[in-house]
């Protein structure tokens, strides 16, 4: 199988995490949807990059005058505009949109959010208001990393700087100021092996997304005893361990 990153995402579209038996633990005190909250208020206007179905936005993001979120892929805006409809929520919209080509207008948003997509900082920084602020939360370079290392790929597997410093990096390049870049630690217990398969084969943990090379030959194959091999020297009685690793950063333009 040969995609590319915007064919591997519109796949997605009407595919839901609520499918896969797993549970969470959490080492880290930094909790995205409680940074979105504790940087708005109801006079808000929020851009979300990278916002797929729309799924995190109509369930975690507060009440605001404005949420406008966006994705290239054309399917995840279709699927996010039936959640839409859906959910009776106000004040939201969603449409099509390259992260890498914004074109909301400058000086217009209180708070941009991308979570898990991929972002430039120039382009964010330009269509947040002064004083706005920036929050992100990504996959980092050692995520998964047993996982990774035993099968030799994966997301960043091969990447010499880790995605959080390339990002961290390019938010002070942008013009940022008070950017704080935080690691998060979580542990995953996935009940079955159908449950990590699940994963595996839905997320790109095991393809070579990579923030430093293109990603238009993305092949996904996964070698089975190596898999039962990983889930054999994993297995708890909470299920079968699979480390995390994120990271968040908050930025502000400056006033
Ligand atoms: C892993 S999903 C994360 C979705 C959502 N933000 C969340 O946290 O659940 C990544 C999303 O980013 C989108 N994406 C990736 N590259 C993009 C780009 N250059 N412009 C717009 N959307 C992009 C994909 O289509 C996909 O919906």
């Amino acid at each position: 199988m040969k995609i590319n990153e915007y064919d591997y995402y519109n796949n997605l579209a009407t595919w839901s995490f609520n499918d896969i038996h797993f549970t969470e633990e959490l080492f880290t005190n930094w909790i995205y949807e409680e940074k979105i909250k504790e940087h708005t208020n109801e006079f808000s206007k929020i851009l979300d990059l990278g916002t797929a179905d729309g799924e995190k936005v109509l369930k975690n993001f507060p009440d605001c005058a404005e949420i406008l979120g966006t994705d290239f892929s054309v399917e995840m805006i279709k699927t996010a505009n039936q959640n839409l409809i859906n959910s009776g929520r106000k004040n939201i919209t969603f449409r099509v949109m390259d992260n890498l080509k914004i074109n909301t207008p400058d000086n217009y948003f209180d708070l941009v959010t991308a979570r898990h997509t991929k972002i430039d900082p120039t382009q964010i920084y330009k269509t947040l208001k002064p004083g706005g602020c920036l929050i992100l939360r990504g996959v980092d370079k050692l995520d998964c990393w047993e996982l990774k290392y035993m099968f030799r790929k994966g997301q960043g597997y091969k990447d010499l700087k880790p995605i959080s410093l390339i990002d961290y990096e390019n938010i002070l390049d942008a013009g940022f100021e008070n950017v704080e870049l935080v690691p998060i630690h979580i542990r995953e217990y996935y009940r079955t092996k159908e449950d990590l398969l699940a994963l595996l084969l839905k997320m790109p943990i095991l393809m070579d997304f990579s923030e430093e090379n293109e990603n238009d030959n993305l092949k996904l194959d996964i070698d089975m005893t190596l898999l039962d091999k990983y889930i054999n020297s994993h297995k708890t009685k909470k299920g079968i361990l699979l480390i995390r690793r994120y990271y968040g950063i908050i930025a502000t333009k400056s006033k």
